[in-house]
């Protein structure tokens, strides 16, 4: 058996995925799997940095004077033309590999498929995941160092596994028995469903085992699941809700299926753990981009940021009401709509709103409307800005997440850190996360509403103006806000280096990858 923790005890760590901040990120999956593998890496449990396989996007721009390894690795697949040797075809890419915030990034360069402008949304993204995928495989297998635990993120990188099960079942390095495999979901909308028509840019056809006889297609998420030894997701709540039929879009019934299996200590194979944030990234007192540094001890300097961003944004900086901050994607998920539409409520009320998101246009068509009719009260910032959401966090005086789902969030663990009590619908993370101040005065740290509706929101909004103002309960709701500990150093990390080490022993249980129990199908 050829694995690198039986040889040495310490564990030999890769990861996969589609965003790594600073590098290339377009939520917060790029965060996680930065932050994840910069925290493993400080363990002291691994046998080096963890190497981490992302794409090499047209925007990825390393620091100058990084000293850049390159080798290049011959791809089979649908990426270049058929050879005698690979009549399916081969393509040659370059593995840019630099080692960097403590882990190893290893780019995957192969311009057809990355040199493009957006990181998702076009066409053939099942073929460019693909290749993600099977270049980490294939890498793996020319440096024919052990591995022993394969982390994939989202469906992008499920087509390692998929791949790995379909060409390489009994690879020495990445085979199963050899190769553990942890899948942490992160956004369970997007499948990354392929057509019985398109299987062909994953190299795979109709009959292929990893596809079934008579598939309409491959669901490339739900076969992660099936294939991972552990699968997670990102908090204990979302991990329940995932099971059920409201939230566990169309996979509750796999999930189900995996959550039934236990490991070898008897633990489910589907569990959730909790994101963390990093203080040094996230800390009010050394942010560069703030106006003015402050900390729980000394939050004077809130004030100043609270005066600049009103400036920047041109609202009157004199006024005392409410300030609303809405930082995220353009997605449904997030409930921008929720929030156009209490917005007169919120007008009325006093409030004024700072929205800064990118994605949907029509999502955003809405504020554009409003910060027209009223630019002293609404502005929308309407693109993907590190420096203005820092400003934000800091100088809004409460922060909204009226998500109607959210496996975990981190604008709210931001938002408690920089002192700002976040406004969150009760959901996954959200609800993990943030305490209720109107159901628990004097123990809460934010504000929590029971339903995804404008109502809701406007509602909870209304409790947090009426604690604001009083002084005394505002100000120990800020501190305490302050001081909860999100640190991924604090529980985070030791809880994927236990489900590393579960997933581990049981990639080498003897039976281990044959007759497994199939997962069912709906
Ligand atoms: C996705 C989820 C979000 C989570 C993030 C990182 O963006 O929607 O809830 O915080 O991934 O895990």
């Amino acid at each position: 058996m050829t694995t690198g923790l039986v040889d040495n005890g310490a564990m030999h760590v890769v990861s996969v995925a589609a965003e790594c901040e600073p590098w290339a990120k377009a939520g917060g999956l790029g965060d996680v799997v930065d932050a994840l593998a910069r925290g493993l890496g400080r363990t002291g449990a691994l046998d080096g940095p963890v190497d981490v396989f992302l794409p090499a996007y047209r925007s990825v721009a390393l620091p100058a004077n990084s000293l850049v390894e390159e080798v290049r690795v011959d791809v089979p697949g649908p990426y270049g033309p058929s050879t005698p040797a690979h009549p399916d075809g081969v393509g040659t890419v370059i593995i840019r590999s630099v080692v960097t915030r403590g882990y190893r990034l290893r780019l995957v360069d192969f311009p057809p498929a990355f040199d493009r402008d957006a990181i998702y949304g076009h066409p053939d993204d099942a073929w460019r995941f693909g290749l993600l995928g099977r270049a980490a495989l294939e890498t793996l297998r020319a440096e024919a160092r052990p591995v022993d635990l394969l982390h994939v993120h989202d469906w992008h990188a499920s087509t390692a596994l998929v791949l790995r099960d379909r060409f390489y079942p009994a690879d020495p390095i990445v085979g199963r028995g050899h190769l553990a495999a942890i899948l942490t979901i992160h956004n369970l909308a997007y499948h990354g469903w392929v057509e019985r028509t398109e299987l062909a840019t994953l190299g795979l056809v109709v009959g292929d085992p990893v596809v079934g006889r008579g598939a309409a297609g491959i669901d490339l998420l739900r076969a992660g699941i099936e294939r991972a030894d552990l699968v997670n997701t990102v908090s204990p709540t979302f991990a329940a809700e995932a099971l059920t039929a409201e939230l566990g879009f169309g996979l509750d019934q796999t999930l189900r299926w995996k959550a039934a299996q236990p490991d070898l200590a008897g633990q489910p194979r589907f569990l959730g753990i909790l994101n963390g944030i990093d203080p040094a990234v996230w800390d009010p007192s050394t942010d560069g981009d703030l106006a003015a540094p402050y900390s729980a001890a000394d939050r004077a300097g809130k004030a100043s940021c609270r005066a600049d961003l009103l400036d920047r944004v041109g609202f009157d900086p004199g006024d005392d009401g409410p300030v609303l901050g809405m930082i995220g994607r353009l997605d449904p998920q997030k409930g921008f709509d929720l929030l156009a539409e209490a917005a007169a409520r919120l007008l009325a009320a006093g409030a004024r709103l700072v929205v800064q998101g990118s994605g949907d246009p029509a999502l955003a068509a809405p504020f554009r409307a409003l910060a027209k009719r009223r630019p002293d009260r609404i502005v929308l910032n309407e693109r993907f800005d590190r420096v203005m959401a820092r400003r934000i966090y800091a100088g809004c005086d409460l922060l909204l997440m009226p998500s109607r789902f959210e496996p975990c969030g981190q604008g709210q663990m931001i938002a408690l850190r920089y002192g700002t009590p976040p406004i969150v619908h009760r959901t996954g993370g959200l609800a993990d996360t943030v305490i209720d101040e109107h159901l628990h005065p004097g123990t809460g740290t934010g504000f929590v509403f029971e339903h995804p509706t404008a109502e809701g929101l406007a509602g909870a909004c209304e409790q947090a103006f009426e604690t604001r103002a009083d002084a005394a309960a505002w100000s120990g709701l800020v501190e305490r806000g302050m001081a909860v500990d999100n640190d991924w150093a604090s529980g985070p990390t030791a809880a994927y280096l236990d489900a590393d080490r579960r997933a581990i022993a049981l990639a080498h249980a003897p039976g281990a990858g044959q007759s497994r129990r199939r997962a069912p199908r709906p």
